[in-house]
């Protein structure tokens, strides 16, 4: 049986993981206090007590909300710095860290102080020993229009950026909506994934679409793709990496996947398991591999193919990654 000391002692990479989705209780109360802003909470109980939801949807309406805290350069930096202390006790050696410059730019912060808080944070998590690296997503209930605009401001920061992602409400939000942006950011050279999260409206279609017509490197989520045979050739074949999310699944679907999730990793399929919005759902990577692990008796050798798939799928150079491997 695997311990959860195996577990947290494997060195790992997370690939999934929303820089906004990693706000506790205690710095939300602390960026309110220090910006003046009222939240309607004062205590760790009630900031806890508000983070109340049963599907995709009615997170995105307790998530996007809680960001007005985040008003300067320094408390981007400091949300990126509480995750990466987490990620070190999970024994984290790498990180891509997601995160959603429209959900600030459209309150009238300016896009600079977000991706240098987030930057300068990732530059001093070496230290702790972890390295990091960012990718911007794009919120898919918003325009391409409004896409293009964010990624030209992206531009001169281009060498910040590994990634780029797609993320939020999936309701008739297909991805070939973003074609033009996404063949762009391809061209110029940015690796590129996609979240195809859980049992949504049309799931296998815009799995369909991230991979034949985008072209993704990545899905995020995408346990959906057991629905066409296929399509999980394809992935096969292409080396496709998923980036699966136990816990966030249990959140929004009441079922964590698990069955699902092990399917494609013994097909031999490069699946990942991470914690998308650990402060949300309580549960950091370590976690969400134990609960895996214990509900579904995964043995030593699957942990140890997920810490390895985890870095097989990273945008780490190839001469790098023997470093981890
Ligand atoms: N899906 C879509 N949007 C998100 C998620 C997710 O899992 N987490 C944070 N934003
Ligand atoms: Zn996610």
């Amino acid at each position: 049986n695997v311990t959860k000391e195996f577990i947290v002692g494997i060195p790992k990479a997370e690939l999934h993981v929303h820089l906004e989705g990693t706000l506790e209780p205690e710095l939300k109360l602390e960026l309110a206090k220090k910006n003046g802003i009222d939240i309607g909470q004062k205590t760790i109980e009630e900031v806890r007590q508000s983070y109340e939801f049963d599907s995709l949807t009615s997170f995105l309406g307790v998530y996007y909300p809680a960001m007005e805290v985040l008003q300067k350069e320094e408390d981007f930096y400091l949300l990126a710095m509480d995750y990466l202390k987490k990620a070190k006790d999970n024994n984290v050696k790498y990180a891509e860290l997601f995160f959603d410059p429209q959900a600030h730019t459209s309150r009238g912060v300016p896009f600079a102080d977000v991706i240098n808080g987030y930057y300068r944070a990732a530059k001093d998590g070496v230290a702790l020993g972890v390295e990091s690296h960012l990718i911007m997503c794009f919120l898919r209930d918003m325009s391409q229009e409004s896409a293009i605009e964010t990624y030209e401001q992206m531009l001169p920061y281009g060498d910040k950026i590994i990634g780029i992602g797609l993320d939020s409400d999936e309701r008739k939000n297909p991805p070939k909506k973003f074609a033009d942006v996404f063949a762009r950011a391809k061209e110029d050279g940015f690796n590129i994934t996609m979240h195809c999260d859980i049992d949504q409206e049309n799931s296998i279609e815009h799995i369909r679409q991230a991979l034949l017509e985008i072209g993704v490197q990545r899905i995020d989520h995408g346990t959906n793709i057991l629905e066409d045979a296929k399509l999980v050739e394809y992935a096969k074949e292409n080396g496709i990496g998923f980036t699966c999310c136990p816990v966030s699944n249990s959140f929004v679907t009441e079922d964590m996947k698990g069955k699902e999730i092990l399917e494609l990793l013994h097909k031999g399929l490069k699946v990942t398991v991470n914690s998308d919005d650990p402060a949300y759902f309580q549960s950091y990577i370590s976690d969400d591999m134990y609960v895996l692990a214990t509900k579904y008796n995964l043995e030593k050798k699957d942990i140890i193919q997920l810490a390895k798939n985890s870095f097989e799928i990273a945008w780490i150079p190839a001469e790098k990654k023997n470093e981890y491997i």
